[in-house]
């Protein structure tokens, strides 16, 4: 028994972000048949390469996803957050628009030049300038449902993005592996949802280890997008300073920050994801990073994903990371819901900000 098995510390999360994630088999299942049915009206064999565009909690699938299939891409995929896109992308470049409000500037603006470049483009949101444009200039669009937190509709941008992606032959057909990925989403909310007490909840029992920490979260190959996907969800559920770094790069400079870490080193809190899948070389690196940071930081835990395919194991992780980053919000009396910060940036941007973009207009800013 710990104080996250008290309905009144667990009250603390008002918007209901922790009973949310119970219906996530849910919208797994209607993310799945929304992007199953929605017509594309270009062939395969146009698209060249792809980009993914979003930012936050909706470019986070993108990562997921070119992470995940990395070594089964049939076609270069870059995740591209950001104003101004590549020069090299062109009319042959599909252009994966992901924005959940359809309101967010960077977005907007790589959304314009796709048009000026006659680019293919898919968009998922569920509404405002890239559901409006997009629709007017005939490019097919997901419509999701609204009223969530962006980070909290991850599933509706991911599993369109992989439907796509199998859809347009980028990666190879993924039936048996939504299947799978179903499966363990349900698994996942019983294994670590509210109901479950702190004793036999792997989820509890890491938001308390980490809740008063900063969270250090280190990936590699198939688990680096789910890296960046914990740490984002610490900082905006609990609140909490929290960063990621990926293997085998952190190798070569994060490890030796260690040696001097002083005050942080009490406060870092390391977490490695792990994949049974991942190069056998890698696994001898997280054995010999856990030796040589050990003295430098606080605690250091080791996770791997339940199930048997990378996808199903990417849909365990993920789940877990959100119900421990909504208990750590607890933990710490933060409603995870609100993240202000962000709607002050997007204000401030907004007052000073383009005004075509605001007008709805158009073309490059
Ligand atoms: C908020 C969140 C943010 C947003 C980001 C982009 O829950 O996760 O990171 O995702 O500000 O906004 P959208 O997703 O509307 O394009």
């Amino acid at each position: 028994m710990s104080e996250l098995d008290l309905p009144e510390v667990l009250a603390i999360d008002r918007a209901g972000l922790i009973d949310g994630l119970a219906s996530s088999v849910e919208t797994f299942d209607q993310a799945r048949a929304g992007a199953e049915a929605l017509d594309i009206p270009f062939s395969p064999d146009v698209v060249k390469d792809v980009l993914i565009c979003g930012m936050g909690g909706s470019a986070i699938a993108g990562d997921l996803v070119t992470t995940l299939y990395y070594e089964r891409l049939r076609r270069p995929v870059q995740v591209h957050r950001g104003y101004y896109l590549p020069g090299w992308a062109g009319a042959d470049t599909l252009h994966l628009l992901l924005s959940y409000s359809g309101e967010t500037e960077e977005t907007l603006t790589a959304a314009m030049q796709a048009l000026e470049r006659e680019s293919p483009a898919l968009g998922v949101t569920s509404g405002g300038k890239i559901e409006s444009w997009y629709g007017e200039h005939g490019v097919p669009v997901l419509k999701i449902p609204g009223g969530l937190q962006p980070r909290m509709a991850l599933l509706h941008m991911l599993v369109p993005t992989v439907v796509f992606m199998s859809r347009l032959g980028i990666i190879p057909e993924q039936t048996a592996d939504l299947d799978a990925a179903r499966d363990a989403i349900g698994a996942a909310i019983d294994a670590y949802g509210p109901d479950r007490p702190t004793e036999a909840n792997t989820a509890k029992q890491l938001a308390l280890r980490l809740a008063d920490g900063v969270p250090l979260i280190y990936g590699s190959e198939v688990t680096a997008g789910i890296a960046n996907r914990w740490k984002c969800q610490f900082n905006e559920n609990a609140k909490q300073p929290s960063f990621h770094a990926i293997l085998p790069e952190l190798n070569h400079n994060e490890i030796v920050g260690f040696e001097q870490a002083g005050a942080f080193g009490d406060m870092a809190r390391v977490v490695i994801l792990k994949d049974p899948r991942q190069h056998r070389q890698i696994e001898r690196r997280i054995a010999l990073t856990r030796e040589i940071i050990k003295p430098g930081v606080a605690d250091i835990i080791t996770l791997e994903g339940e199930g048997d395919t990378p996808l199903a194991r990417l849909m365990d992780l993920v789940i877990l990371g959100d119900y421990v980053s909504l208990y750590a919000a607890c933990l710490r009396r933060v409603d995870p819901e609100p993240v202000d910060s962000i709607g002050t940036l997007k204000q401030g941007l907004a007052t000073t900000g383009n005004q075509r973009l605001q007008a709805g207009e158009s073309g490059s800013i």
